[in-house]
């Protein structure tokens, strides 16, 4: 499989997802986009990828990319970003902000909803807090599949049951077929629009809380430091950026600091350098 059909649909993907690929993910490939050549009729995978370099067809390459995204997610993922957001983040900003001012999150590549609905319940659940604030909330992936399936809002057993307490469970979903529907007050709260982070962030104005996690891995060097570059100026002076516990900004942006107080928490290194000469 490996030679000029390989090297120019890795090329592709680069360029279109972030994802790096390599002769060590030929396997990945294999298992990944064998079920799109058989449906497109052709023998295997190395014909797959000679059809894309020859033809640069549409809508076969969007196929592809999806295929190739990895969209594990879960409720209350890694469980430390909401704590961190519920005693560090969410009171800091109550403080700062006067009532009546619109509080905007943004979940970059939310996969299939699970992050920006957890994000709901715990707004709901800072008593009082939320209740009282005008909240937006913003999740985004580049993937119209997996849009799809965040906007139903529906989710199997297996899912809820995993990041999710029983009492959650029961105040926040509905049974619906064999799932589990999210209630329509939280659904009410997110807003999910297509975005890929290799785009930039313009146009979507800026952030009180950014939540970019568990994506950054897939990326190279240049694209994880133009991301972090994006990140930063879509967030507000004083807000806050929570990434997923295997990333880090080490060596790649200057504009981002780690936040004390908690793990994957990250704030504008302007607003250190403020305190500084104030
Ligand atoms: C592993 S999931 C993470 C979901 C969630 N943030 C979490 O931590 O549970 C990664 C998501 O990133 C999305 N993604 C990958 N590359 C992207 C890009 N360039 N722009 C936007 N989303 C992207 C994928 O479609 C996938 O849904």
């Amino acid at each position: 499989m490996i030679g000029p059909d390989f090297d120019h649909f890795c090329a592709l993907i680069l360029e279109r997802s972030g994802l790096v690929l390599g002769p060590e993910k030929a396997y990945l490939l294999r298992g990944r986009l064998d079920p799109i050549a058989r449906s497109e009729g052709l023998a295997d995978v190395p014909a797959l990828l000679a059809i894309i370099r020859k033809t640069a067809a549409e809508p076969l390459i969007s196929k592809c990319v999806e295929a190739l995204a990895t969209h594990e997610s879960s409720f209350f993922r890694d469980g430390a970003p909401f704590e961190a957001l519920k005693t560090l983040v969410f009171p800091a900003l109550i403080a700062k902000r006067g009532v009546g001012q619109k509080l905007r999150f943004w979940c970059a590549a939310c996969s299939s909803g699970q992050e920006p609905y957890s994000l709901a319940i715990a707004l709901h659940e800072m008593a009082g807090m939320a209740a009282l604030r005008d909240v937006e909330i913003l999740a985004t992936d580049f993937s119209e599949t997996i849009l799809t399936k965040a906007r139903k809002g529906v989710y199997s057993d297996f899912e809820v049951r995993r990041g999710l307490s029983p009492e959650r469970q029961q105040r926040w979903f509905e049974r619906d077929g064999d799932g589990w529907r999210v209630s329509a007050q939280l659904r009410s709260m997110v807003t999910f629009r297509h975005h890929n982070l290799l785009r930039g962030a313009s146009g979507l104005g800026l952030f009180d809380v950014i939540f970019c996690r568990n994506v950054l891995i897939y990326f190279d060097p240049n694209r994880k430091r133009f991301v972090l570059e994006e990140l930063a100026k879509a967030l507000a002076p004083d807000g806050a950026l929570l990434l997923g516990s295997a990333e880090t900004i080490l060596g790649l942006t200057e504009n981002i600091v780690q936040a004390p107080g908690a793990r994957g928490l990250y704030q504008k290194a302007s607003v250190l350098r403020a305190s500084a000469v104030g």
